[in-house]
């Protein structure tokens, strides 16, 4: 099933991180013992594979020819935590800095003590932007904020660096290219700005990217000839990397892929980047049984049993970011063979066919994506329809996050 990359993208998880740093699994041990039992061991977690993480940066380095990595890591790091990947990612000296969308984010990962540039992709008020600028995170902009800017450094007495979002098609945010003119030439005059970047974001259609890069490549050149500093330019994510090398620029900005996913299936066929997930959804069977025939599972009796049939209950729904698209050909791997999901997908349980024999048993653990061939995230997306995009930044930021 081809599923469109970015069908529910621009919903994405914009939830607060209420994880801060994820326990490791002895410390959630250690917490059990002293207070009881919090969460139940049947749950679901999410596991975060660290030595994976640090593969795909230098990956994507090798690709990059050594280009610093602007590591976006907006809707709670792509599932992971957005403090988790920060502090995993920091230490690698390939990695400049972090982009994020919301503002809670970037001061939460100053609150967690990151230390890297931070640029602030979303929107925010003159309120915000002081206290953006205050905490060291720079924004990124696109509309007539001088003054503001004027304002603020007149109190810190220093200059306040920023991005400029030039829009060269995606119509999202950005001043259009053809407009862009007035708006850098006053940033670019004023003694309380610092142009540390300009950036632009392709559509990912590949025609009209090359149209994007021209008009990009052209207003940056025009800047330029005026003796205006733009600073690092920037327009690669994880669709860039594998399609448009001449988009490296001065910095790439990807995010999907440093989690080891392939945003489109067919890169994965294409040997451009080695790429290892970096994140698994588990949980562990909590029942298991035998249907007769005519026996039936699931809200509005999604499944009726032809035969006698052995099916499995899993602690997960939809609540928890699991897609409700997963019974048209989502499998989950439990004891090392796949199972299909069947029946509906509620809020809390999905339901998976064990077959004629009983196979499994409670507690035994089932995984839903990990890093393993025929159960990664992209063959899930691939079998139900889900964009891979989906089954991260949907993760709930409640389950609890382990690292391996
Ligand atoms: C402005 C911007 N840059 C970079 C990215 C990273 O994209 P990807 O996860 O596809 O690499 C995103 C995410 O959608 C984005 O909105």
């Amino acid at each position: 099933m081809k599923s469109s990359r970015r069908s529910f993208l621009e919903a994405g998880l914009g939830l607060p991180v209420l994880l801060g740093a994820a326990p490791s699994p002895a410390a959630t041990s250690q917490a059990a013992e002293t207070t009881g039992s919090k969460d139940s061991s049947f749950d679901p977690w999410v596991e975060i594979h660290r030595e994976n993480l640090r593969h795909n940066v230098k990956e994507i380095s090798r690709r990059v020819a050594s280009r610093p990595i602007l590591a976006v890591i907006k809707n709670n790091g792509y599932g992971m935590g957005v403090a988790n990947v920060a502090r995993l990612l920091e230490p690698q000296p390939e990695i400049f800095g972090f982009a994020v969308v919301k503002l809670h984010e970037a001061i939460s990962l100053r609150d967690a003590g990151i230390r890297k540039p931070i640029l602030l992709l979303g929107p925010f008020d003159e309120k915000n932007l002081e206290d953006a600028v205050a905490r060291s995170v720079m924004p990124m902009v696109y509309t007539p904020l001088g003054q503001a800017i004027d304002n603020i450094a007149a109190k810190t007495q220093k200059p306040v660096p920023l991005h400029i979002c030039v829009d060269t098609g995606i119509g999202r945010v950005g001043v259009p290219y053809y407009q862009a003119a007035p708006l850098v030439r006053d940033l670019a005059a004023r003694k309380s700005v610092q142009i540390q970047g300009t950036m632009m974001t392709f559509t990912e259609d590949p025609d009209f990217d090359k149209e994007q890069l021209r008009r990009f490549n052209e207003t940056c050149a025009s800047f330029e000839k005026e003796g205006i500093s733009l600073g690092k330019r920037h327009a690669a994510s994880s669709f860039s990397l594998f399609q448009h090398p001449h988009a490296f620029f001065d910095m790439v900005r990807p995010g999907m892929a440093i989690y080891g996913i392939y945003s489109e299936n067919e890169f994965r066929r294409a040997s451009i980047m080695d790429l290892r997930p970096a994140i698994s959804l588990k949980a562990r069977v909590i029942y298991a049984k035998k249907l007769r025939p005519g026996d039936s599972a699931g809200y509005n009796r999604a499944y009726v049993a032809k035969d006698d049939v052995w099916v499995a209950t899993l602690p997960v729904g939809h609540a928890d970011g699991w897609p409700r698209t997963a019974p048209k050909g989502a499998k989950v791997r439990i004891n090392g063979d796949l199972y299909p999901v069947i029946a509906s997908v509620s809020a809390s349980h999905c339901i998976v066919e064990i077959g004629r024999e009983e196979r499994v048993k409670i507690g035994d653990v089932a995984t839903f994506f990990d890093t393993q061939p025929g159960s990664r995230p992209e063959d899930l997306s691939e079998a139900c329809g889900a964009s891979v995009y989906d089954l991260t930044m949907h993760l709930s930021p409640l389950l609890p996050r382990r690292f391996v």
